[in-house]
């Protein structure tokens, strides 16, 4: 175990030194992998810290310790690993647990890990299991990362279905149009209509009641504070219904190119939810999207419409199941 390193939550100053150690963090097991990372370019990581700072701080915690090999004289000790998960309803997930590389395999991931965890209830006399937190403990790994699979299996988090990132210029031209019967609205439109008013199916209360009972229903909790984030940061979102007026769905896509999230209530509507998401939101360059295994129909439309999958998959880890990922698209490895 390491002996030498200490934890707290990081200053928001902080934030940028977070940055460098993920980036140290992946490029150098990439670099083995021979898929070394580009220069950094670490804005949108700092946007999702600063988020997860903000919504979860009681879960964000560094390790500080002098680096190994550098000035063992007198260098103060700084940032060399940080973890942060969030809670959002009875779902656990972490979101990101990165140790510099030369100070990794000295037990700092698990003393980050184990700090930001849901604490653990007291053992009753006939309890035996090893991990009896309540409610679900989840994230997302790497497949090619056996540390973080391993480390996270002991606790029941065991990696259960491939995510595949899926990328490329796209030709939504070829996929079904949305069928007759749905509509769909901007969620900007849908919060001007109505004003809000007491009964009307519109105004931004409404949007936001409408919103979080797709999400409990297909991604298995509400998350509002994230879907703030999503609109604060570029993405485009839109209600689909019935016509007579009933929700069954939302997506985005923004012009960076970054897909999703997408939650719908009936999966056989995710190629022509895509193909609009498409279309409307035209991305200036390749668009991005991570998908699922379980959502075969969501696989199928994005490499008709030309898209190809991009190095290994990562995985989908959890103790018990939340989400049904069949009609869920997750917007990021990060924040689901
Ligand atoms: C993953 C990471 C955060 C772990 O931090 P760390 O400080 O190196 O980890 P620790 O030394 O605390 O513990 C590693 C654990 O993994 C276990 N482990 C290592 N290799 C393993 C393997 N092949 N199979 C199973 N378990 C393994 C170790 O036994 C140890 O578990 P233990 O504490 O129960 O004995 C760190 O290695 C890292 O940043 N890696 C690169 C980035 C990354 O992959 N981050 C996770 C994103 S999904």
């Amino acid at each position: 175990m390491n002996a030498a390193a200490s934890y707290r939550p990081p200053r928001p100053t902080e934030l940028a030194q977070c940055g460098l150690v993920w980036y140290s963090a992946v490029d150098d097991y990439m670099a083995r992998l021979g898929r070394p990372l580009p220069p950094p370019y670490l804005d949108p990581l700092l946007d999702l810290l600063r988020h997860l700072l903000s919504t979860d701080p009681e879960r964000f915690v560094v390790a500080l310790s002098r680096v190994r090999g550098v000035d063992p004289g007198g260098s103060p000790d700084q940032i060399v690993g940080f973890g942060i998960a969030l809670q959002r309803d009875h779902v656990w997930f972490l979101s990101q647990l990165y140790v510099l590389p030369q100070e990794q395999g000295r037990g700092i991931g698990r003393a980050l890990l184990t700090r930001i965890l849901p604490s653990l209830p007291p053992l009753g006399a006939q309890d035996t299991a090893a991990d009896l937190r309540p409610g679900v403990l989840a994230t997302c790994t790497d497949s090619a990362q056996p540390v973080s699979n391993g480390m996270y299996a002991r606790f029941g988090i065991v990696p259960r279905l491939p995510v595949f990132n899926l990328v490329g210029t796209a030709r939504p031209s070829i996929l079904p149009t949305l069928p007759d019967g749905i509509d769909v609205t901007p969620f900007a439109e849908v919060e001007r209509q109505g004003h809000g008013a007491p009964g009307s199916e519109s105004g931004p209360a409404w949007l936001a009641d409408t919103i979080a009972a797709i999400d409990r229903d297909a991604l298995g909790y509400a998350h509002p504070e994230d879907h703030a984030y999503l609109r604060a940061n570029g993405r485009s979102g839109f209600l689909y219904r019935t016509s007579d007026g009933r929700p069954i769905g939302y997506g985005y896509h923004s012009e960076a190119g970054r897909f999703g999230p997408v939650a719908l209530l009936d999966e056989t509507l995710i190629a022509p939810v895509i193909g609009h998401l498409l279309t409307t939101i035209q991305a200036r360059g390749a668009t991005t999207v991570w998908v699922p295994g379980a959502n075969d129909r969501a696989m199928v439309a994005f490499l008709r419409a030309g898209l190809r999958i991009e190095g290994f998959p990562a995985q989908l880890c959890w103790t018990r199941p939340f989400a049904a990922f069949d009609r869920y698209l997750p917007g990021s490895l990060a924040l689901l």
